[in-house]
């Protein structure tokens, strides 16, 4: 590991064409866990366009064994980390062979970057910059290269050998080993390039597309979990079916295939036609995984599925253009997972789902010391750039530029960036002209250059918005301006913003939105698009004052600050046509009291009107389950801390707390006609409706449990523990398992224990099981006490990703009151297992290191504690780049 010095700061702006390309190489590899040994050889020839420099390869942890350049051995030294060959600095134009052998120790790669060693066999993670942890090489992504690979391995230990394209050669060899030999024909960066020897079990299908084409889709898993992989096939095809019918995006391999593996730092890798998952997104069965598992091995699945287009067909210039394959990739599974929930209203919900991720952790994200825009400027370890703005606001800006031309405009769009870039490795700018362009009406085209500061700026939007009912001309004025980032990020230039406006009459009718100079359409909803710092709209034949739905369907990633009064928001809770909204009411109105309390002296006590409209939510005849649960769940206390400075976990905690107890006895009967309402009966599905009815069921459960241990009553708590043993799905055991837990119960540890008991083998539930504890509700300082012990249990490891995660991870950044402690001992853990974490994977420590980042808007005694164990963390010497980058910044603001 490289760890003295600092470590360089890359910028954009230095971006320049690399000195060579890569056009081939034939990779030979002979696995073995404690030393593999690798033979490249690389087509190599100057890029003339440049001028003429040495050859710089990357390399990290690898020992280089000998060099030849066509056929002879050539000098070459060591310089910044990298392989430098003075020589070929003088080679004429034209290509010329490269030979490298080197070594590497799979066993020993504990940071699951590059080639590495997990349970079964030999993997590779690649992205961003693990290639060059396998073998000497142009570790970017616009070089671009044909592999051909070999593979040899002990055949008993590793009778599968994978990698990407198509099988051409396969025997035995002598010793018990056998080898494979794959070529793919596609050039491709390096970090799409993927390897797994492995003792593993395929699910396969072929499959014919419209085009007429065969292909075979293939899923591995270790063996014994072959019987969980219907539901990640069926997402696959799904997937393929989807892309080609919504964007005319056809499968260009003979063979797909995705391998699952229990030790791996991310969710999924889309390698060209060899994408390997984490197995928290391929394996489930009804016993094993939940309605959420479910919905998200489908999204995961599409999305590295997807990504064989918007990434691996185009690809990025350099790693600053993520979010043109992330952001996009993330439109595309967005929009994948809303045509497959079908009906308008699990669509809604869908979206109601994405939105709030993004508030909850973009929004802190933009507002803290890691901020940076969807395109960044600078970075040290470019692995922490993998973010939620990269991705989720990325995504949004991509949907936005979808809501200027239209979902036709945009598949055209699509159509002409392929027209113009396949086969290139390109910039979020060529991605937006080609949009534009194929648009040359559209507001997009009208406004691109600052449009595109929404890749550019840092932070998010204000947008402030004021409407003024004038009777005797029956017009509607509305007044909306947008303010830059508050978060002192520079001086903002105006963005370019689509503001969707509806206008509801206090008796609930739906009013037609007509603007002054246009014709009366009927239409109920209007796009307005902001592109001045201020704009005012007026509408007109408005017959009643109404209160405006502003930002219908969060239309842009903005904070919306509307003056809307809690009778306004009363009736967009009851009426708003537009899911978004409505639901958004609903939070406001919890949210504004969740505030009050927590920043007064007054303990929260709920009002009428407030329990009246959540009864009445409730208990609506005609909404959906899923969107009621939406409804009814509070406010994280996250997204509470976000809305207030200074912030005080502890109170926002017992606001909150006392808000949700309250309405569990307050609608105590309606609880208990909403368990009894919902029930599914059957054969167990994972589609949006019954999802949605379990949902509700088992908040309705963790509701009635909440207030039976605070009657202590004991017949819910027997009846939630009957349940645990009764159910027939992982839904409705956990949901049991989380109502005990969550409320304290008595049975609480009865409970656990049979639950381990049960899933003791079950990786995934295991996880579960860690997570569950860890998440909480604190009381009395027993969370945060039980995670403690929970750190020694026998199944815990900091090794896997997924494990340091369901507990580590799930107390620091999941559960504000029990880490943000008065006595600081959450920091101290924090601290602790962030240092031993970061000896054994520095991208996993990193990401636990930003727990901390909005330590500056803590109020005492939180805020000194928090930049105490902070500084404690920077002194260290011996710090990866990935987690200094993150101490680094959170200590600077
Ligand atoms: N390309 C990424 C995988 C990745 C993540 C590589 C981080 C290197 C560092 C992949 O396409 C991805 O985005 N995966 C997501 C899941 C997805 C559904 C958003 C992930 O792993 O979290
Ligand atoms: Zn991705």
């Amino acid at each position: 590991m490289m760890r003295e010095g600092t470590a360089p700061l890359i910028r954009r702006s230095d971006y320049a064409a690399p000195a060579f390309w890569i056009r081939s190489t034939d990779l030979t590899f002979d696995l073995d866990p404690a030393k593999t040994m690798v033979i490249n050889t690389m087509q190599v020839e100057r890029n003339t366009e440049v001028q003429a420099q040495p050859l710089r390869l990357h390399g990290e942890d690898i020992t280089l064994t000998r060099v030849l350049v066509n056929g002879a051995s050539v000098s070459f030294r060591h310089e910044d980390g990298m392989l430098v060959i003075d020589a070929l600095q003088d080679m004429p134009a034209g290509p010329f062979t490269l030979e490298i052998r080197n070594t590497c120790a799979p066993a020993k790669n504990t940071m699951l970057s590059g080639l590495y060693i997990s349970a079964s066999g030999f993997f590779t993670q690649c992205e961003a910059e693990g290639f060059r942890r396998i073998t000497y090489f142009l570790d970017r992504p616009d070089v671009m290269a044909v592999y051909t690979v070999t593979m040899r391995a002990n055949k008993a230990a590793y009778p599968v050998l994978l990698s990407n394209g198509n099988l051409v050669d396969q025997g035995d060899l002598d010793n018990g080993r056998h080898y494979a030999k794959w070529h793919d024909p596609f050039p491709k960066p390096s970090y799409l390039f993927a390897l797994v020897a492995a003792d593993l079990v395929a699910r396969q299908q072929n499959i014919r597309t419209r085009s007429g084409k065969d292909h075979l889709l293939q899923i591995y898993v270790k063996r014994g979990d072959l019987d969980k992989t219907e539901h990640a096939m069926n997402s696959l095809i799904a997937s393929v079916v989807w892309d080609e019918a919504r964007f005319k995006l056809r499968l260009d391999l003979e063979r797909f295939m995705i391998v699952a593996v229990e030790d791996f730092n991310s969710g999924a890798m889309e390698n060209k036609g060899l994408n390997i998952f984490n197995t928290k997104y391929v394996l489930a069965t009804p016993a094993t995984a939940t309605d959420d598992n479910y919905t998200d091995i489908e999204a995961v699945v599409g999305h590295e599925y997807f990504h064989n287009w918007t990434g691996n067909r185009i690809t990025c210039r350099d790693w600053f253009q993520l979010s043109l394959k992330e952001g996009l990739t993330v439109f595309r599974d967005q929009e994948f997972s809303m045509d497959m929930a079908g009906a308008e209203t699990s669509r809604a919900v869908r979206r109601i789902e994405d939105v709030r991720r993004l508030r909850e952790v973009q929004f802190a994200e933009d507002a803290g010391p890691m901020s940076h825009p969807v395109r960044p400027d600078s970075y040290v370890e470019i692995n922490n750039f993998y973010t939620a703005t990269v991705y989720d606001k990325g995504a949004e800006v991509v949907r936005m530029m979808h809501t200027l031309v239209g979902r036709e405009g945009f598949a055209r769009g699509m159509t002409l960036y392929f027209e113009r870039f396949d086969g290139q490795a390109v910039t979020c700018d060529d991605f937006a002209q080609a949009i534009a362009d194929a648009n040359p009406e559209s507001a997009l085209a009208r406004t691109l250059l600052q449009f595109k500061r929404w890749y550019s700026q840092a932070g998010t939007p204000r947008v402030t918005a004021r409407g003024r009912y004038d009777a005797p001309t029956r017009t509607y004025t509305l007044g909306i301006e947008q303010t830059g980032a508050p978060n002192g990020h520079g001086a903002k230039e105006p963005y370019v913003i689509p503001f969707a406006v509806g206008l509801i009459a206090r008796d609930g009718r739906a009013l037609p939105v007509q603007l002054e100079d246009a014709q009366a359409s009927g239409a109920t909803e209007q796009l307005l698009v902001l592109e001045e710092a201020r704009g005012f709209y007026t509408f007109v034949n408005v017959d009643t004052e109404p209160v405006p739905s502003l930002l219908r369907g969060f239309s842009a990633p903005v904070i919306l600050v509307d003056g809307l009064v809690n009778a306004d928001l009363l009736v967009l809770l009851q009426h708003d046509t537009d899911p978004y909204n409505r639901r958004e009411a609903g939070q406001r109105l919890a949210l504004s009291r969740l505030i009050a309390a927590a920043s007064g002296d007054a303990p929260l006590e709920l009002d009428a009107p407030f329990i009246e409209a959540m009864r009445t939510l409730l208990r609506h005849p005609a909404l959906d389950p899923a969107f009621k649960d939406l409804v009814l769940r509070m406010p994280s206390e996250s997204y509470v801390a976000e809305q207030m400075s200074p912030v005080d976990p502890q109170r926002i905690h017992a606001a909150r707390e006392a808000m949700i107890s309250q309405l569990a006895r307050a609608l105590r009967a309606d609880w208990e006609w909403a368990w009894t309402a919902h029930q599914v009966s059957g054969a167990y599905s994972p589609d949006p409706v019954s999802a949605g009815k379990r949902a509700l069921a088992n908040r309705a459960l963790a509701m009635i449990c909440r207030d039976a241990v605070a009657l202590r009553d004991p017949v819910w708590q027997g009846r939630t523990y009957q349940r645990l043993k009764s159910a027939t799905n992982m839904t409705d055991r956990l949901g049991a398992l989380s109502a005990l837990i969550h409320a304290h119960s008595e049975a609480a540890d009865a409970a656990l224990a049979r639950f381990h008991d049960q899933f003791r083998h079950e990786a995934l539930v295991v996880d579960t099981w860690f997570s569950t504890q860890a998440t909480a509700p604190e009381l009395d300082g027993r969370v945060f006490a039980r995670c403690k012990e929970l750190l020694k249990h026998p199944d815990f490891t900091l090794k896997n990703p997924n494990r340091a995660r369901s507990l580590v991870g799930a107390l620091c950044a999941g559960n504000p009151a029990a880490f943000h402690r008065s006595d600081g001992a959450g920091y101290v853990l924090w601290a602790d297992r962030l240092l031993e974490l970061d000896q054994i994977n520095p991208q996993i420590a990193a990401r636990l290191a930003r727990s901390l980042d909005r330590w500056g808007q803590l109020a005492e005694p939180y805020r000194g504690l928090a930049r105490e164990t902070l500084s404690r963390v920077a002194a260290k010497t011996d710090l990866s780049p990935n987690v200094r980058e993150v101490v680094t910044n959170a200590l600077a603001n």
